[in-house]
């Protein structure tokens, strides 16, 4: 018995002190499939992210799928036979003087394809190397939205190469048309296309030039022609894959191509996936102003790969962290608290725990005013005056998220204490964000009145007095500009 449970201790402290490595899903090696990428580069980075099932070649040598995600990544050979040797092969996914693969361990991992197989079905694999291979199985979220139509948000990782099975649940669609920019098409068109394929869907797919000037009435009208040329029908489907643009220009196109039709939401931004893609605001831009034509349609689901965030440069994570930002303000102090331990370089470590945070507040106001009367302006916080910031730079100069980040920070020092204008201030410095613009307040101030939110003479805007509670105010605009260009005194 005495040595029973000694080895039992020693087993115990065995497992404890092995590192774990963490396998995303589950789906059986049989099923990869052969694809060839670059041994090195940011291609190679982004086909190993976005292809987490499929099988890898590096070179000739070494052929293997990539099973685990993250700072380090796991890639297991496929073997020609099925008793071949199983090779462990830990790649350091950290962009580092632009290397991005260095392997630091190259190891035979599994005793034969048994043990190989056992990852895919079994909890805990202990393997050769003493590496405890734990599958990440129901770590999904699911937050469902009860709007005029409800639906699930699906929040997770390696989702992308599952969508059709998740929007089959969801529409009885027989074709798929594909709504993407080029940027996204390239990481992430195929993969989408081939779940969508694999799960009955015919597909097609329309491409346009990725940025916001693409968000007009030509890609609009090219997209009903698209349309219409491929006979999509009421009962077929459109799948917006790609940041706010996307997103905003096919859920309009859902809207109203044959008086609307359904369409899920696959946001690959992470300002698309905490806010754009959630509460069915759909829109495109005139000359005259952004999303100044748009429609309510919430879409039938949306999923959210996390994953996709990897692929994300650093300027559009920092875009995105000022909506974040916004939601810790206007919603939840113990967010706000969770990014002041941060910076936009750390903060990929809490993605998982922040994303539906945020998608989950934006679900609650969207529930409680989804037409936008009333309550759902807080989300507005920082908007009037970012909204002024990027009408004046020309939508050039400032992301959006950045903008909004200057808005918040310069609305909060005219209406709060100095002391949360410094919290707030450090807290958006850490995400390399603005907290605020060269250009003079007395000059923004006239473009605010071209905010959707002025109504009549009076302007509406967001206050924070108190992290984690937001307040709808309202002023004669002209009362506002005295009062906002005093600011600057
Ligand atoms: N992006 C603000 C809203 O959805 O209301």
């Amino acid at each position: 018995f005495f040595f029973s449970l000694l080895k039992r201790k020693k087993e115990a402290k065995k497992e404890k002190s092995s590192p774990t490595l963490v396998l995303h899903g589950n789906v059986p090696h049989e099923d990869y499939t052969s694809t060839k990428i670059p041994r090195r580069g940011e291609q190679a980075a982004a086909a190993a992210v976005t292809l987490p099932f499929l099988q890898l070649k590096f070179g000739r040598k070494v052929s293997g799928g990539l099973l685990s995600l993250g700072k380090s990544a796991v890639a297991i050979s496929a073997g020609r036979r099925a008793d071949s040797p199983h090779f462990c092969m830990v790649y350091n996914l950290l962009l580092k003087r632009k290397r991005i693969f260095s392997i630091i361990k190259y190891e035979n991992l599994f005793e034969d394809v048994y043990a190989f197989r056992a990852c895919h079905v079994s909890e805990h694999v202990r393997c050769r190397t003493g590496f405890r291979l734990q599958r990440e199985e129901n770590t999904m979220k699911t937050i469902t939205v009860h709007a005029s139509q409800t639906y699930p948000i699906w929040i997770g990782r390696g989702l992308l190469g599952q969508c059709g099975t998740y929007l089959k649940q969801q529409t009885k669609a027989q074709t798929a048309a594909v709504i993407t920019d080029d940027h996204v098409d390239c990481y992430y068109g195929d993969i989408v296309t081939k779940s969508l394929e694999e799960n009955g869907f015919r597909t097609i797919k329309f491409v346009f030039p990725h940025g916001e000037a693409s968000k007009c009435s030509k890609t609009l009208n090219q997209i009903y022609d698209f349309l219409c040329e491929n006979n999509i029908t009421r009962t077929d489907c459109l799948v917006a894959l790609g940041g706010g643009v996307v997103g905003d220009i096919t859920g309009f196109a859902a809207a109203t191509y044959l008086r609307g039709l359904d369409y899920l939401q696959i946001p690959t931004s992470l300002l698309a996936q905490v806010d754009s893609s959630v509460g069915g605001k759909t829109a495109i831009d005139l000359t005259g102003g952004k999303n100044l034509v748009g429609a309510f349609k919430q879409p039938v689901a949306v999923l959210c790969d996390l994953d996709t965030l990897h692929t994300l440069p650093k300027l559009f994570l920092a875009d995105g962290m000022g909506e974040v930002i916004k939601y810790g303000m206007i919603r939840d102090e113990k967010l706000f608290t969770l990014l002041e331990q941060h910076t936009l370089e750390t903060v990929s470590e809490v993605m998982d725990e922040i994303v539906p945070t945020c998608i989950d507040i934006k679900r609650d106001v969207v529930e409680h005013d989804e037409f936008d009367t009333g309550e759902r302006m807080i989300l507005n916080f920082g908007h009037t005056l970012g909204h002024a910031v990027e009408s004046y730079y020309h939508y050039e100069t400032y992301t959006h998220g950045s903008a909004v980040a200057a808005g918040m920070c310069m609305m909060t020092r005219a209406t709060c204490t100095p002391e949360l204008y410094v919290r707030l201030c450090d807290c958006v410095k850490a995400y390399d964000l603005p907290t605020e613009v060269d250009a003079p307040v007395a000059e923004l101030v006239p473009l605010c009145g071209n905010d959707k939110k002025r109504a009549s003479a009076s302007l509406r805007f967001i206050v924070c007095e108190t992290i984690g509670r937001a307040e709808i105010r309202s002023m004669p605009f002209t009362e506002f500009a005295a009062w906002m260009g005093g600011v600057d005194a």
